[in-house]
């Protein structure tokens, strides 16, 4: 996919996975449980993902949702039913499926641009090309200047854009991204929001993005999946039906957005009540 660099530009050698399409991910009655079948995470759990859009999932505490993302990113296997990208089964991590774990997880003996060049060495990329795409994301999210860094000398939302430009550095056609801005204060979390809103612009990937959020799921999601308590199911699929690109303060304003949050509060409810935690 790597294209030559013809002016120079070293943007130009830098792959992308435009024209590749997103496959069609298809979560067929997944059931998985943990400790002996003792404790039941997921129970006949099924969805369909569609090429490049981006579906929040959101579900109380403990209903599956971070075991729902490894099972689709082949890091686990279900016990029954199966997940197919295209109509092929997901037997164990594809190169076009990419996890983002919930911080991230720089590696903190790794300057900016080791962690950011990290996943494209394990990919064998050639050096020239890592350090061209290495350059050209951190330019994405602002980083330029802080190539050297180490992870400890930056801010929290620093930190999180390292996290981005190394999950689209890989240029996986599927992110799946579980609560990656949970951890942050209000203010950083809503630029990050934007900030990721812009990449998925610039590069139409399928953003499964689990959230405990519902402003968070209303503001990037094209449809919300709302689970059940454990074991956990999708319960209902929520179009947000807001048009793109979308102004988030804007958004807020709107009565469709006041609507959905009221009706998505009102379907978790009951599911949070179940598992006895907040969402
Ligand atoms: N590796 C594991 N071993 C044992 N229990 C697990 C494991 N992973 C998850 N669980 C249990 O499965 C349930 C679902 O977990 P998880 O998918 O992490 O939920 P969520 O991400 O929605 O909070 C929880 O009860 C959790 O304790
Ligand atoms: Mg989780």
């Amino acid at each position: 996919m790597s294209q030559h660099n013809v002016g120079g530009d070293p943007v130009a050698t830098v792959p992308r996975s435009a024209g590749r399409k997103s496959p069609r991910i298809v979560v067929d009655r997944v059931g998985k449980s943990f400790r002996r079948g003792a404790v039941a995470a997921l129970q006949e759990c099924s969805l369909e993902i569609q090429p490049s859009e981006v579906l929040c999932v959101i579900g109380p505490s403990g209903c599956g949702k971070t075991t729902l993302l490894r099972i689709i990113d082949g890091l686990i296997r279900p016990d029954t039913g199966r997940v197919l990208a295209d109509g092929e089964e997901i037997t164990r991590p594809r190169r076009d499926l990419a996890m983002v774990f919930q911080h991230f997880g720089l590696f903190p003996w790794k300057t900016v641009s080791g962690n950011v060049a990290y996943g494209l060495r394990v990919q064998g990329r050639p050096d020239h090309e890592v350090r061209a795409t290495v350059r050209h994301y951190l330019e994405m999210v602002g980083l330029q200047g802080f190539e050297g860094h180490y992870p400890y000398q930056l801010s929290g939302g620093m930190q999180q854009r390292v996290g981005l430009a190394r999950a689209f550095a890989v240029d996986p056609s599927v992110l799946l991204m579980d609560e990656p801005f949970g951890s942050l204060d209000a203010q950083t979390r809503e630029v990050m929001q934007g900030e990721l809103l812009r990449l998925w612009r610039i590069q139409r990937k399928t953003l499964v993005f689990v959230t405990h959020s519902i402003d968070e799921a209303i503001i990037l999601g094209d449809r919300v999946a709302l689970m059940t308590h454990r074991p956990g199911r999708i319960k209902e699929l929520i179009d947000v039906g807001i048009p793109r690109p979308r102004d988030p303060e804007a958004v807020r304003g709107s009565p469709r957005y006041a609507t959905l949050r009221r009706y998505i509060w009102n379907e978790l409810k009951p599911e949070v009540a179940r598992s006895g935690e907040a969402p």
